[in-house]
């Protein structure tokens, strides 16, 4: 049994069938369009594409993934059986689909793939992240700088933004939307108050927050584009994922499709590939901490858990239902804590539920992970079931990405045999469901309402933590 010395993170109780709709329904500030920097030409691109596509389908409430009509998604046709937004080209002008990656995949293999040859994968992923890619622009309207040299400290201030709405709320803070004043777009601050951050002991993880975050550069990974500090508060500047949380998606579908899962999961798997390869655990896998972009693509966010890890760790952390046997028993553990979590997330995108649920009591909780009894529900594909059994396993000898092959044993695993990894990687699948984003950037309308913050932000103070966060 866990200590509770450590910080568990609650889950996020609330039904998503929110007024948000209607709340934000054409009031996104879609001015900024005109005002932007001159380097932002890719990104008029993309919405113009994506006025286009929105204009040629008619609303639809289908704003969620029935398990019946988008069963196909992988096996049919470019045209038919994608959940109803689905239809669209893709951002990078071509059409594609699962189906045009199946038709280019072996055939499932009949055991568990792992003695594949697993290098042509690792390569193409690797350029694909070490390439060009860049997923918004710095926030100050400048070009975004090169990878890995993100010098962030002291770029921005609360003067160079308008603060927004609350998107969510956390444990020790709330992240904003907010508007530039500089090139008129959009971004996402997750406010920390340090009082609280403090009392919470979470001054190391927040440390650490900031500087994986701003070390990670990944297409289904958050961007972080500076962070400072005031008396108060810490402030991390990143960009605004226009979809939504998978959670809400998955609440309002009750259980996503064999296929459906399967496209998070292995996008998720991408970015926790990337993550291990740079010695990086995560600790927080679960829908809340996946959001949708406009394109219906995952970023992971929520780094408040991701450290440097080259072997083995201690601390309690994470979210109850998503925790590992070795880490509920206090034991040291390492990077497959997220291989299991990633079996947690697949069973619950398939059935709705986690699978050691209980009445949403923590200890029961643990004593389910212990047991270690998964009772699978017989509408499961046996390839999953094997999958999850697999990565659900407390024998960290027998738990899929931790074996000898690593990443390349989960990714070549007949649950996924029809992924295409590279074109995967490449942002180059079509997602099985795109956020009806109408309102252009900076629409909200995807997140729950929270009641809004009622201390000002920026007040002059004493600032009695501040040489505790030296990077921010
Ligand atoms: N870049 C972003 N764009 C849009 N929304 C975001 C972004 N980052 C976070 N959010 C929203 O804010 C919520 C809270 O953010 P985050 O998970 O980072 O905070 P937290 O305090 O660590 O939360 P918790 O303790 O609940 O895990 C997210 O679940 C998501 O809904
Ligand atoms: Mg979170």
């Amino acid at each position: 049994m866990p200590s509770f010395g450590g910080l568990l993170k609650k889950r996020r109780t609330k039904d998503s069938q929110t007024l948000s709709k209607e709340l934000e329904a054409g009031s996104s500030p879609t001015a900024a369009q005109t005002q932007t920097s001159p380097n932002a030409a890719e990104h008029h691109h993309h919405h113009h594409h994506h006025n286009h596509n929105h204009q040629s389908h008619p609303p639809t409430n289908h704003d969620h993934i029935s398990t019946a009509d988008s069963a196909h998604t992988y096996h049919s046709s470019n045209q038919s059986n994608r959940s109803s937004d689905a239809q669209r080209t893709h951002p990078e002008g071509q059409p594609s689909s699962m189906q045009s990656a199946v038709t280019q995949s072996p055939a499932a293999h009949p055991q568990s793939g792992q003695h594949q040859s697993h290098s042509s994968n690792v390569a193409s992923i690797q350029n694909i992240i070490h390439s060009s890619h860049q997923s918004g622009q710095s926030a100050t309207g400048g070009q975004a700088s090169q990878q890995s040299q993100r010098t962030t400290k002291g770029k921005y201030s609360l003067e160079d933004f308008t603060l927004q709405r609350t998107l969510g709320t956390g444990s020790f803070g709330r992240v904003h939307l907010v508007q530039s004043k500089h090139n008129h777009r959009f971004y996402a601050i997750k406010v920390l108050k340090k009082a609280q951050v403090v009392k919470m002991k979470q001054i190391e993880h927040t440390n650490d927050e900031r500087r994986m975050l701003n070390r990670v550069r990944h297409p289904f990974l958050i961007t972080l584009w500076g962070t400072w500090q005031d008396a108060r508060n810490l402030y991390m500047v990143m960009d605004f994922v226009e979809g939504g949380e998978l959670f809400s998606l998955l609440r309002k579908s009750q259980r996503f499709p064999n296929p459906v899962a399967k496209f998070y999961a292995a996008e998720v798997t991408l970015a926790l590939e990337y993550l291990h390869s740079h010695q990086i655990i995560y600790r927080d896998l679960k829908p809340e901490n996946l959001l949708l972009d406009r394109h219906g693509h995952l970023k992971i966010t929520d780094f408040g858990f991701a450290k440097e890890v080259p072997d083995i760790t201690w601390t309690l952390c994470g979210t109850p239902d998503y925790l590992a046997p070795e880490v509920v028993s206090s034991k040291g553990y390492n990077k497959s804590v997220d291989w299991w979590s990633l079996g947690i997330l697949i069973f619950e995108m398939l059935c709705g539920f986690t699978p050691f649920w209980d009445s949403g009591s923590p200890v029961k909780i643990y004593e389910n992970i212990l047991r270690g009894r998964v009772k699978y529900p017989p509408y499961l594909h046996h390839d999953a079931v094997n999958l999850l059994s697999q990565l659900i396993t407390a024998d960290l000898t027998k738990r899929l990405g931790n074996l000898h092959g690593g990443s390349e044993d989960v990714k070549n695993h007949p649950w996924f045999a029809e992924v295409t990894w590279d074109r995967l990687a490449r942002k180059d699948i079509d997602a099985p469901y795109v956020p009806p984003i109408r309102g252009g950037q900076g629409d909200a309308s995807q997140y729950d309402r929270y009641p809004e913050e009622t201390e000002a932000y920026g007040q002059p103070g004493d600032d009695i933590h501040g040489h505790l966060f030296p990077d921010f």
